[in-house]
């Protein structure tokens, strides 16, 4: 994958805007098509993750480019009852959907916007990405061991908050990650948080191979 064939493209317009994600979140499941036969799997999902799998709000994560295995290992999450649930359609993705979805999510190549992030955040969160979090999420979150999602690029506010989610008890570790996270205050985690937003998502990194 080289980033420069990459197509940038600007994330879609929201013109509908609060209220009806709102009613998405509070889950009016009767309005949901559930998979029927000719639907777009990802028609339920374009509100919020777009086609391109842009996030269409700060603390909606971008799912472009995400390998289909996570992408699927985490519609399992949500469906399993592994993972806190914030959006009930999350739960109800017909089992059919769920590999189309992923494989659908997963060819995207749109750019992913840059969120505004604090130099010397990001700086201090390097060094604790690299004794800390470089194991899993490889070459600086743009690649994945122990099936780690990829963090590159992605939404400074979605990170902030799952980071965070870990530590507060709200998400449950993977298995080893709770002793990456041994004594990190909120401020260390926050920082590399900062530090994985300012990747660029596909770009090379000098001196780090992929996939070890
Ligand atoms: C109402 C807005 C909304 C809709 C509709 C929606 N999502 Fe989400 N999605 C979110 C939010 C907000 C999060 C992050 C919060 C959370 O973890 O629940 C999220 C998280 C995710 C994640 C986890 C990303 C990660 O990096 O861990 C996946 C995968 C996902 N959504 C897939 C889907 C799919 C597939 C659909 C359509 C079937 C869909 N979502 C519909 C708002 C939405
Ligand atoms: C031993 C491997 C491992 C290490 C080390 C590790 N992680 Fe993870 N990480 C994972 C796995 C596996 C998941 C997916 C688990 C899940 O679904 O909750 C994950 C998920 C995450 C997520 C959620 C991403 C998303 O899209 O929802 C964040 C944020 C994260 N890790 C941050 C960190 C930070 C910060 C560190 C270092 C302090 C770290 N991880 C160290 C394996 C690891």
């Amino acid at each position: 994958m080289n980033g420069r064939t990459w197509i940038s493209k600007a994330p879609e317009g929201h013109a509908s805007g609060h209220l009806v994600t709102l009613a998405l979140l509070i889950g009016s499941a009767g309005a949901v098509a559930q998979g029927a036969p000719g639907t777009n799997p990802i028609a339920n999902c374009i509100e919020c993750h777009g086609t391109n799998g842009l996030g269409g709000e700060p603390d909606f994560p971008h799912l472009n480019g995400m390998p289909e295995h996570l992408l699927k290992n985490m519609m399992d999450a949500f469906r399993d009852g592994k993972r806190p649930l914030k959006v009930r359609l999350h739960r109800e993705i017909p089992a059919d959907d769920v590999a189309p979805i992923a494989r659908h999510y997963a060819q995207q190549k749109a750019v992913r916007p840059k969120s505004p992030t604090q130099p010397g955040l990001v700086a201090r969160g390097e060094s604790l990405y690299q004794q800390r979090c470089a194991d899993c999420h490889l070459d600086n979150g743009r690649d994945s061991d122990k099936e780690a999602p990829l963090t590159a690029g992605q939404s400074l506010p979605y990170l902030v908050a799952q980071t965070l989610a870990y530590k507060n008890g709200e998400r449950k570790f993977p298995y080893l990650m709770d002793g990456a996270y041994r004594n990190l205050s909120d401020e260390d985690l926050t920082a590399i948080a900062h530090f994985f937003a300012a990747q660029d998502q596909l770009a090379p990194v000098q001196g780090r191979r992929r996939r070890r």
